[in-house]
């Protein structure tokens, strides 16, 4: 009898998920693969999906799929070309196979802040960058920030040459693989779901990300500190398919639109507020952050900034003198 009413109950469950979306309304699956609160991106797709579910009832309807319950990063972008998940905001890193204009955000201490990174982004040249994809059929929406990246491994990280030797978890990005390189150490490419248990098992020995994704996939648990290097960056860009897109009425695109812009600007100004809660929750835990000071912090940067020049033919010397300039 028990088990005959958990089924019941679990049916009813089934379908209320399914009854979310009416018929005749536009579905939109929006797959990502982390966490939802104190989160960036899970803050803003929840509110984006809380918008669209709210102001455009009987028009369209939104399920957010977090945590890579639906797709990890590597798979969801040729999902979306198949017409199985209709938004995503992978990180910049992830659309190699998509352009190579997105560079110029993973290259080391090319921005000095996520203001720096967010006036590039809003320039025509950055605004621009939301069209590069459309030749395969991706349309970049609106870049969404997380914010700037720190460095932790299994043991302390002071000098760049702490960090020689060692296997470090990458994005699967040309430049992240060439930052590592210029420090003498192995960069293994792996899906964001993974690293954890990499760590925990030594597969790999430290990794680079922010303090949302530290503290959201709890990676200080299985690390010896980690150091504030805020040495890159990492960003989103929310990306639909633009078959898809093109095919919505003028209406419901319109009103999409107008929500995401609204999100996107509501997220984004509120993006330095949710990292240094992050940062807070990862001290609270008990984990140590490892301050650098402005000498220790250079011999990161002159280690690390030569790889531009691998890249300068991929991003554009005029970009790189327009991020420098934004910096100055
Ligand atoms: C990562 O793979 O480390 C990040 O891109 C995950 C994310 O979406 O923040």
């Amino acid at each position: 009898l028990a088990t005959a009413a958990i089924a019941a109950a679990l049916t009813a469950t089934a379908q209320t998920a399914a009854a979310a979306c009416d018929d005749g309304e536009v579905v939109i699956k929006f797959s990502h693969v982390t966490n939802t609160d104190r989160h960036p991106k899970g803050i803003a797709a929840s509110l984006l999906m809380e918008r669209v579910n709210e102001e455009m009832n009987g028009k369209a309807c939104m399920e957010v799929f977090p945590n890579s319950t639906l797709y990890n990063d590597d798979q969801v972008l040729e999902a979306m070309l198949q017409g199985d998940v209709q938004m995503a905001a992978p990180s910049l890193s992830k659309f190699e196979q998509f352009t190579k204009v997105f560079r110029i955000f993973d290259l080391p201490f090319m921005f000095k802040n996520i203001n720096a990174v967010n006036e590039f982004q809003n320039s025509e040249t950055g605004q621009a960058m939301k069209e590069s994809m459309a030749r395969r059929g991706l349309l970049g929406l609106g870049f969404w920030h997380n914010g700037m990246k720190q460095m932790s491994a299994s043991k302390p990280l002071i000098s760049p040459e702490d960090a020689a030797g060692l296997k470090f978890r990458v994005q699967p990005s040309d430049v992240l693989k060439a930052q590592f390189e210029a420090l003498d150490a192995s960069p293994q490419p792996m899906a964001f779901s993974e690293v954890y248990g990499a760590l925990q098992t030594g597969v790999v020995d430290g990794q680079e990300n922010t303090w949302s994704n530290i503290y959201g996939q709890k990676f200080f648990e299985v690390q010896d500190g980690t150091t504030e290097t805020n040495h890159g960056v990492l960003d989103y860009m929310l990306v639909t398919s633009t078959d898809w897109w093109d095919g919505l009425s003028d209406d419901v695109r319109d009103q999409l639109t107008t929500i995401i812009n609204e999100v996107t600007d509501e997220r984004n100004a509120a993006v330095g507020e949710v990292d240094m809660q992050a940062r807070q929750a990862v001290l609270d835990a008990g984990a140590e952050i490892r301050e650098l000071d402005a000498d220790q912090r250079q011999a990161w940067v002159d280690a690390m900034k030569p790889v531009w020049e691998q890249f300068t033919d991929d991003v554009g010397q005029e970009n790189i003198d327009a991020a420098q300039a934004i910096n100055a």
